[in-house]
């Protein structure tokens, strides 16, 4: 496995963004691996696919520390201590501050299921379902302290459909995340996307929001 890039993946929840990222790796083409799974909820299911994958994981309960501080501290500590050099949140429940993202410049990824700037924060397919829009979508993006505020590196779109719910519109989006995620961190890994400042410098390629957006079939 040495030679690929070492992921630390931040969770909170069911783990399927996670899941996706773990099947990714389980390639042997793949230029990234799994290093170690850290959630603040000691219940995550996430936890559990981890260990499935052979895994390491580790808990940090946000709540068992004296402050944001504290637990950010912790966090990187367990990253650092993993050997992580590239962060994916991955349905992780925290906004992470200043101190933490300085000790991985340009490094942390996360995912949202909206097509940011719009919709940010939480229930983002409700928002988008409660303002009528005709397309939804998912978008991965660096992170800076804002609320899915930082660098968009790709997304993907899927159309709204008639009487779609919040949750048909979530496992639509959801399938879209799945294979959105492990397209950006495969870019970032070999080096084709990277941030600088508020941008994101492609090397070369296509950007993923042109790829997302093209047909199945489509000459390239
Ligand atoms: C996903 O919709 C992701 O975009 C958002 O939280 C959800 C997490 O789902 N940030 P899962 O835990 O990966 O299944």
């Amino acid at each position: 496995m040495s030679g690929r890039l070492k992921l630390g993946v931040l969770v909170s929840g069911s783990g399927s963004n996670l899941q996706a990222l773990l099947d990714a790796c389980a390639r042997p083409d793949f230029p990234a691996e799994v290093a170690v799974v850290v959630s603040n909820m000691p219940t995550a299911f996430a936890l559990e696919r981890a260990h499935r994958a052979g895994v390491a994981t580790v808990v940090l309960d946000h709540k068992a520390f004296g402050s944001r501080a504290d637990f950010e501290k912790a966090l990187a500590e367990a990253l650092v201590g993993a050997g992580v050099e590239l962060v994916c949140l991955a349905g992780f429940m925290r906004l992470l501050g200043a101190d933490f993202l300085a000790r991985f410049p340009g490094r942390v990824l996360n995912i949202h299921p909206s097509l940011l700037p719009a919709f940010p924060g939480l229930h983002a397919q409700r928002q988008a379902l409660e303002h009528g829009v005709k397309v939804a979508g998912c978008t991965v993006h660096f992170v800076d302290p804002g609320m899915d505020t930082g660098p968009i590196i790709g997304q993907a779109v899927v159309p709204v459909l008639p009487g779609d719910d919040e949750a048909a519109l979530t496992a639509r989006i959801l399938r879209e995340e799945h294979r959105l995620y492990p397209l950006v961190v495969k870019q970032v890994a070999t080096g084709v996307v990277r941030q600088e400042g508020r941008r994101v410098v492609t090397e070369a390629g296509p950007a993923l929001g042109e790829q997302s957006l093209r047909n199945p079939g489509e000459p390239g």
